[in-house]
């Protein structure tokens, strides 16, 4: 029988242990232990599938993938200690040296300083389109170029792209479509149903939701899966199985949540675009949101992130930063706690002033994760802080 998301979440599991137990066990193991020199030979030869060492594999590390694995419809995945984890390995698996990566413009901090710091060292370059006008991602495509990168919703413009146009463009000329779908998570989009290959997920927001843990995860097709696989193993970013343990088990309420952060965002995100003091709001399933339509075919709900700005710039932003009482002053988002940060001299501060304002991050700009708070006292803390902006 075919279950829904919800029902799989839940169920999907470890086979059960001698103990009977109905919730997953923590295997808190280093290694796993060899009947006898053979065990042990077919085992690190591969003839067998089992866990050998816990920077390869675990079964609390494996239950949490498999997870990720039937949300997103791929075939098999990889977990990592974090996000960037997941993004680093991704890349430095299927880049050679002298490669070209096509990437959107706007992307997660850390992510933008692989790709001007780090990778250029193995002479790995990159070109940005903006996020507006996809009909540029042809033309920055070169003879080197080995993937298209997008993050969509964006970090922390939430913008949208356009995932089944970039797939298509990405399939003609025979790229990696690689997608960053943290702000989504599969309960709210699914990239590989658009072309996507590869799909990166920072575990340590949503999928958490309570912020606790940090970790990462890639998913995709077997055969980039087995690959990323070697390199993981090798490298040694692997995931903890704690915290592989309650991120598997916070999946379990994943569309719960989701549905109740996007119920509350809605509800702020309308309150902020009716009031004076701000000079712009976005949240993607508000009409004004520039990519409305795109935002509605390819995202079940709009997310928990809201970016705006307030008016009177930098110091009207610290005012209104410090009057909040309720919300946290914290740089996670994707918390059961509405979580508020100031870009600009927070996670984008590596980023010139001019490279901030390509991707829309002014200095007044705020981006707010809506938590699970009820949302009258959520935005009774925010109007209260609104008032006091002069
Ligand atoms: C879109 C996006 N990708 C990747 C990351 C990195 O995740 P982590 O902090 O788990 O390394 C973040 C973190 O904020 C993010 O927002």
């Amino acid at each position: 029988m075919s279950y829904k998301f919800e029902t799989r979440a839940i169920r999907n599991q470890m086979k059960r242990s001698q103990y009977l137990e109905h919730s997953t066990p923590l295997y808190l193991t280093s290694s796993f232990v060899f009947e006898d020199a053979e065990d042990m030979r077919a085992s690190f030869a591969e003839e067998k599938k089992r866990n050998i060492y816990s920077r390869f594999s675990n079964p609390n590390t494996s239950e949490f993938v498999q997870k990720v694995v039937q949300m997103e419809e791929a075939d098999d995945g990889v977990s990592f200690a974090t996000g960037m984890g997941a993004v680093f390995a991704t890349f430095a698996a299927f880049l050679n040296a002298g490669d070209h990566i096509v990437s959107a413009r706007a992307l997660f901090g850390s992510t933008h300083t692989l790709f001007t710091k780090y990778l250029p060292k193995w002479e790995i370059s990159t070109s940005y389109f903006p996020v507006d006008d996809i009909s540029l991602v042809e033309e920055l495509i070169q003879p080197n170029t080995k993937c298209i990168y997008v993050e969509s919703p964006t970090n922390p413009g939430v913008d949208i792209l356009d995932l089944e146009a970039i797939g298509i463009i990405a399939k003609k000329h025979k790229l990696l479509f690689i997608v960053d779908n943290c702000f989504a998570t599969p309960y709210l989009q699914q990239p590989i149903k658009y072309g996507a290959d590869l799909v990166i997920h920072s575990a340590t927001k949503l999928m958490d939701g309570q912020g606790r843990v940090l970790g990462g995860v890639t998913v995709g097709s077997k055969d980039l899966i087995r690959e990323l696989f070697l390199f993981a193993r090798n490298s040694g970013a692997s995931l903890s199985p704690f915290n592989a343990w309650i991120l598997s088990k916070s999946l379990e309420t994943l569309a719960v949540r989701i549905d109740r952060h996007c119920e509350n965002a809605f509800t702020i995100a309308e309150k902020l675009e009716a009031s004076q003091e701000i000079n712009w709001v976005k949240y993607p399933f508000l009409k004004s949101h520039p990519q409305y339509a795109l935002a509605k075919k390819q995202m079940l709900k709009g997310g928990n992130i809201i970016a705006f700005e307030v008016k009177g710039e930098l110091e009207a932003g610290r005012n209104f930063i410090n009057a909040i009482e309720l919300c946290s002053l914290s740089s996670n988002l994707g918390d059961s706690r509405t979580i508020i940060t100031h870009p600009a001299s927070t996670t984008h501060s590596k980023l010139s002033n001019e490279d901030r304002l390509a991707v829309g991050i002014t200095n007044g700009m705020i981006r707010i994760s809506i938590g699970l708070e009820h949302p009258e006292d959520i935005w009774n803390d925010l109007k209260n802080a609104l008032s006091k902006i002069e």
